[in-house]
């Protein structure tokens, strides 16, 4: 500290801050994340000064310089964060001044801590948009191996969680890889949203030096410059599109994460999860928990936490800058954590579970899970109206039911006594081959159609 209370912005203080008002203001606790960030868009604007004659080429050379000195401290862990020095701006900024001197008081012209942590923020976030796809391509991928090797595999198809039509394995596993699609382009379409440079619209008003915005713009990696200083300070949009794409994609990851619990319990034994993803009880020595399951079904309560969190802090906050916006990045940076590590936890699930198609066959063949193939039989073979033949389908059905059997264990005779009409032919698609095989529209589960759709998402993830 120099011999003002604050050597940032000290000038007219007379007394340093209350030991509380330095924990509350402090946000050095977590904004270190952002020192890369920081440092790139610091090394960018100097040398933008330096193209403009706003600085000389060798303060700007010296800033920069430095500035590669601070960042390799800090990521070999050297370096001495001060909550005195609040933010992760100032803690840079202080410590090139011992590096460099004098010149590091210019870096800070025609510049605020405003634009730059909207930039800085801007950064993070898109490297985030970017790890989220990586992410979710990586578990599209081991969804599509999963398809592939049970493309035929029969199962039961639920609506209710109750057994509606069989379709095969490899449809399963397919919906997902759509789902996770869209979530793809949820986070490719934000970030091409948020890259505009919030750098250069100084404290709100933009700035009387003559600072070359499109410079710092391309030098970030940015389309443009943001057109309105007002908004570029005060805008997080882009962390808020973020969180919204990151709870959608936590609430598919949380569905299947439920799917696959369900699939692994003793009752169920559709797929055998891998040691490596399950944990044992310290009590029953023969259970194996999905427990990596559970927690990727739970990662959606702090996801949307956050996304409700940071709505609920920038709702009404008047424009530009509140200090109200220094509580964006925690939340952000915890709903990031918890989304990639969920994606990568069912990246591993996935690669390594088992699916057990014995199991998927004997499910999907109980439960009439053909009565609809039956229903269809007797409209195309018998002319029926579907309303007649479902009813018909359905005394079958409790007929089947009553005498503990499946449909296609049903005799003639008994099915002629529920319609005159029936013939030998309707055993042909009462088995659950024949039904899936039978689902050929568009999107249906027939093993041809879903090897279509697997052949298209292969080619798209090349
Ligand atoms: N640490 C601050 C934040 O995260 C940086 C911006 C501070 N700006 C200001 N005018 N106090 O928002």
């Amino acid at each position: 500290m120099t011999d003002d209370a604050n050597s940032m912005w000290g000038g007219r203080f007379a007394a340093g801050p209350d030991a509380i008002m330095e924990a509350i203001n402090a946000s050095i606790g977590f904004d270190q994340r952002l020192a890369r960030q920081d440092i790139e868009g610091s090394r960018a604007h100097a040398a933008m000064l330096a193209a403009t004659g706003i600085l000389t080429v060798n303060d700007a050379d010296a800033i920069r310089e430095g500035l590669l000195t601070v960042l390799s401290e800090i990521e070999t862990g050297s370096f001495q964060f001060s909550t005195a020095l609040e933010d992760i701006h100032m803690n840079v900024e202080a410590r090139l001044k011992e590096l460099i001197g004098e010149p590091a008081g210019r870096l800070h012209t025609a510049r605020s801590r405003n634009d730059q942590v909207a930039t800085d923020f801007r950064l993070w976030v898109r490297g985030q948009c970017d790890a989220a796809v990586s992410g979710i391509e990586a578990l599209q991928r081991a969804l599509l191996v999963q398809a592939e090797a049970g493309a035929d595999w029969v199962m039961p198809g639920f609506t209710h969680l109750q057994t509606a039509q069989p379709v095969t394995w490899g449809h399963h596993m397919m919906a997902y890889v759509e789902m996770l699609g869209r979530d793809a382009s949820r986070f490719a379409d934000a970030r091409a949203r948020m890259n505009e440079s919030p750098l250069g619209a100084a404290a709100l008003a933009g700035t009387s030096f003559p600072i070359d915005r499109e410079a710092t713009a391309k030098a970030l990696g940015f389309d443009r410059p943001a057109a309105n200083s007002l908004d570029a300070v005060s805008d997080r949009d882009f962390a808020l599109e973020f969180l919204s794409a990151a709870s959608i994609c936590a609430m598919h990851l949380s569905r299947f994460a439920e799917e696959l619990v369900i699939w692994s319990s003793a009752q169920f034994r559709f797929v055998a999860m891998s040691d490596r993803f399950s944990t044992g009880s310290s009590i029953m020595p023969q259970k194996k928990n999905p427990d990596a399951a559970e927690l990727v079904r739970a990662k959606i309560g702090r996801i949307l936490g956050a996304t409700v969190g940071l709505f609920t802090v920038m709702k009404g906050l008047p424009l530009t800058y509140s200090k109200d916006m220094q509580e964006d990045k925690e939340q952000v940076f915890d709903a990031a954590d918890s989304l990639m590590l969920a994606l990568a936890a069912m990246e591993g699930m996935v690669r390594d579970m088992a699916a057990q198609p014995e199991a998927l066959r004997a499910a999907a063949s109980s439960g009439f899970s053909t009565a609809t193939d039956l229903a269809d039989w007797l409209v195309r073979e018998a002319g029926l109206p579907f309303r007649e033949a479902h009813h018909v389908t359905g005394r079958l059905v409790a007929m089947a039911e009553e005498a503990g059997v499946d449909l296609p264990d049903l005799t003639l005779d008994q099915m002629k006594s529920a319609h005159a009409a029936i013939t030998d032919d309707v055993f042909t698609v009462l088995g659950v081959d024949n039904s899936v095989a039978s689902r050929t529209s568009y999107g249906g589960t027939a093993p041809d159609q879903v090897r279509v759709q697997i052949a298209r998402w292969k080619e798209a993830l090349q």
